[in-house]
């Protein structure tokens, strides 16, 4: 079947080497380690850990948050150590597109491609609206231009444009700016764990697991499918509220594997990309766990705050100064996600038109900046009209969907590959595979379960969407489909 063609890892190994890059060029190879945990960092710290916390610890887990950020972290390991593998063994811009393209073939590889197209381009553009709301706030600056409620929202639209430049200018320049912002956030978060550390109070941490009761609303098109497959009355607190609030709180830690469609301009990929992986994680996750515990423990969680709950908890406890801090920090956070979301994901358009799957012009690298101008000028028109016009709140979730699924079809593929081809090189392994993947992908399938219908129908309208445009385009245009058509040599007879 031509749709479930697939592309050799060595076919893609020679494609990221220069030697069959259909037309585009090649990316340059600066990022180190370092630069890769920058990365990471600098997209999985953002609106995750500044908002949601107070929401799900106020109605849906109480101080028992602090268990599903650890829940939603174990998750995402298992997955980063299913990407390390792959990303170490096939280095290339197209991350979870191009494994897919090896194991399961075309269809998949362009659905996944067009699942973490929709990913980034509304995480960029939900936190664009966030910073602009932010900014707005700390800087007294009219609702009507920065706010939730503005007809064009000018503090998101300055922010992509600031940005877009940024991405343009190069990889090295984009590493420099991500860096200085990761350090600002991650020594606000420090400062969170150990100054909010000495207002922890014990009382506000008992009951820990506060009893489980039925939940108000979250009925209809809201409910989680779990719960309208099995007929289950809507529960929050308890361990169903634990489990609900880690499939929620999972958005904290989406855009670690951005890290992996750095990896064609990472200079030793075999080692780097594991470290830049697993390092972003365990950082993240210790982080997580940290400020989320020192919060419930400043305040009682029904007096806890669902907009700023951090900067809340500080103001609670008399130190409003620290609370101004914590925005400061919040601010510098979502400019490097919107950042890395913009460098991220035109790699995997890069990869896509390199492939003849989009048009390989948009793909072009140029020679000057060595970066995808084209395609990210073109992703950045599309994320900014989102951020101007659209209220996104809502879409949220979408961006976890679109992440967990490419996370279940990541961790099916190192089995996949392990037994497609045994042979190649895999400078980092999945321990106890086929155990681990296995489970990753059982995990992320269970908290895709635990979000919305109304979620899920919208998901699978952008995935009816891009098979569309396949048919329309990317079928046809497939390097993979033009060689397979080449005529086979004929074979001499007298031979
Ligand atoms: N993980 C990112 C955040 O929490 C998207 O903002």
């Amino acid at each position: 079947m031509h749709l479930f063609r697939t592309k050799s890892v060595e076919t893609i190994n020679e494609d990221t080497g220069g030697d069959g890059d259909g037309g585009v060029g090649r990316l340059r190879q600066h990022l180190s380690a370092r630069h890769l945990v920058g990365f990471g960092i600098g997209v999985v710290i953002g609106t995750g850990i500044f908002t949601l916390t107070g929401v799900q610890a106020k109605n849906t887990a109480g101080p028992a948050v602090v268990i599903s950020f650890g829940i939603a972290g174990v998750v995402a390991l298992l997955a980063a150590l299913c990407y390390a593998e792959l990303a170490s063994a096939v280095p290339t811009a197209g991350s979870a597109y191009s494994y897919a393209y090896a194991t399961t073939g075309e269809l998949f590889a362009w659905v996944i491609g067009w699942d973490l197209f929709l990913e980034f381009a509304l995480g960029a553009a939900v936190v664009a609206r966030g910073w602009s709301g932010y900014v707005g706030n700390l800087l007294d600056l009219p609702p009507s231009l920065f706010g939730e409620d503005s007809t064009v929202n000018l503090g998101a639209v300055l922010i992509v444009v600031a940005l877009t430049l940024v991405a343009v200018l190069g990889i090295r320049e984009s590493a420099r700016v991500t860096s200085g912002l990761v350090i600002i956030k991650v020594a606000v978060c420090v400062f969170v764990i150990v100054a909010g550390g000495w207002f922890v109070r014990g009382a506000n941490l008992t009951p820990f697991v506060p009893p489980g009761r039925p939940a108000e609303g979250g009925s209809g098109w809201t409910q989680p499918v779990i719960q309208a497959v099995a007929g289950l009355e809507p529960a929050a607190f308890g361990i169903g509220g634990i489990l609900t609030a880690a499939a929620v709180v999972f958005f904290a830690y989406t855009g670690f594997e951005a890290v992996a469609n750095l990896s064609e301009e990472t200079r030793r990929p075999g080692r780097d990309l594991p470290l830049g992986l697993l390092g972003t994680l365990g950082v993240s996750t210790a982080l997580y766990i940290g400020v989320s515990l020192v919060v419930v423990g400043m305040v009682h969680y029904d007096r806890i705050d669902e907009g700023a709950p951090i900067a809340d908890a500080f103001d609670q406890v008399g130190l409003g100064w620290a609370a101004a801090l914590v925005s400061i920090a919040a601010v510098a956070g979502l400019t490097s996600v919107i950042l890395v979301d913009l460098v991220t994901v035109t790699r995997i358009g890069f990869a896509m038109g390199r492939d003849g799957l989009l048009p390989p012009a948009m793909a072009k690298v140029s020679a000057r900046t060595g970066t995808p101008i084209r395609m990210t000028l073109l992703y950045a028109a599309v994320v900014l009209v989102l951020a101007a016009f659209v209220k996104l709140s809502v879409l949220a979730d979408l961006v976890s969907i679109g992440t967990l699924f490419a996370f279940v079809l990541v961790s099916a593929a190192v089995p996949a590959l392990r037994r497609k081809r045994p042979d190649m090189a895999r400078p980092f392994r999945v321990p106890f595979s086929p155990v681990v993947p296995i489970v990753a992908a059982l995990a992320c399938l269970y908290l895709m379960l635990n979000l919305s219908i109304e979620t899920w129908v919208r998901f699978l309208i952008w995935l009816a969407l891009g098979l569309v445009f396949y048919a329309v385009y990317g079928y046809r245009h497939s390097r993979v489909g033009a060689r397979e058509a080449l005529p086979v040599p004929a074979v001499d007879s007298r031979a």
